[in-house]
């Protein structure tokens, strides 16, 4: 099975001239995310990792199942104004425009060892404030891993010119 093959391509969404890639097709194909996971896990199976953080929405899914088989915790990382308890933030740019993340300040701890989990990484905008978060935090960052890269976007060098170690499993040049 070719993981690139189970996602969907949906041409001129959400705007005409950009190829959204829609992994709701390998989310439901079993085989498909069960190969993402353990791929996504394989080189900390060594049980290095104490926490797991996914970026709100589509990182959540793949976080969770990620810190389920690392045995690790598993840290939100919201959009702003949905944590209960007291955050620290980070704004981003976006294309248009500016957006804010936010993490429970209690959520990691000095010195615990964070994996960053995304589904995909564009810009990098969005990744590069979830890793500042953490180092704020004192957590130490592993690595930043996703299932897919453009690099056409330029996100997994802006997060490599930040010293984060990056995964990605597959990728889509050209866009
Ligand atoms: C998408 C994707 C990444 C981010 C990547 O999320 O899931 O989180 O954009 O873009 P960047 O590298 O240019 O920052 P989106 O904000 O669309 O929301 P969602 O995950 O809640 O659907
Ligand atoms: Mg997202």
């Amino acid at each position: 099975m070719n993981l690139a093959d189970t996602i969907r391509a949906i041409p001129d969404y959400p705007k005409p001239g950009i190829i959204f890639r829609d992994i709701t097709t390998l989310l439901g194909n079993a085989r498909a995310f069960r190969r993402t996971v353990d791929e996504l896990v394989q080189p900390w199976a060594g049980g290095k990792i104490d926490k797991v953080a996914g970026i709100e929405a589509r990182g959540f899914i793949l976080g969770g199942a990620v810190a389920h088989q690392l045995s690790a915790g598993f840290v939100p990382i919201r959009k702003k104004g949905k944590l209960p308890h007291e955050t620290v933030s980070m704004v981003y740019s976006l294309e248009y425009g500016v957006d804010e993340i936010e993490m429970h300040k209690d959520a990691i701890l000095p010195g615990e060892r964070v994996l960053l989990v995304d589904d995909l990484i564009a810009t990098g905008g969005t990744a590069s404030a979830a890793a500042k978060l953490i180092r704020q935090m004192g957590g130490e960052l592993e690595a930043a891993c996703f299932i897919v890269d453009l690099p056409a976007l330029g996100g997994a060098d802006k997060l490599r010119a930040l010293n984060v170690a990056v995964r990605t499993l597959i990728a889509f040049e050209g866009e």
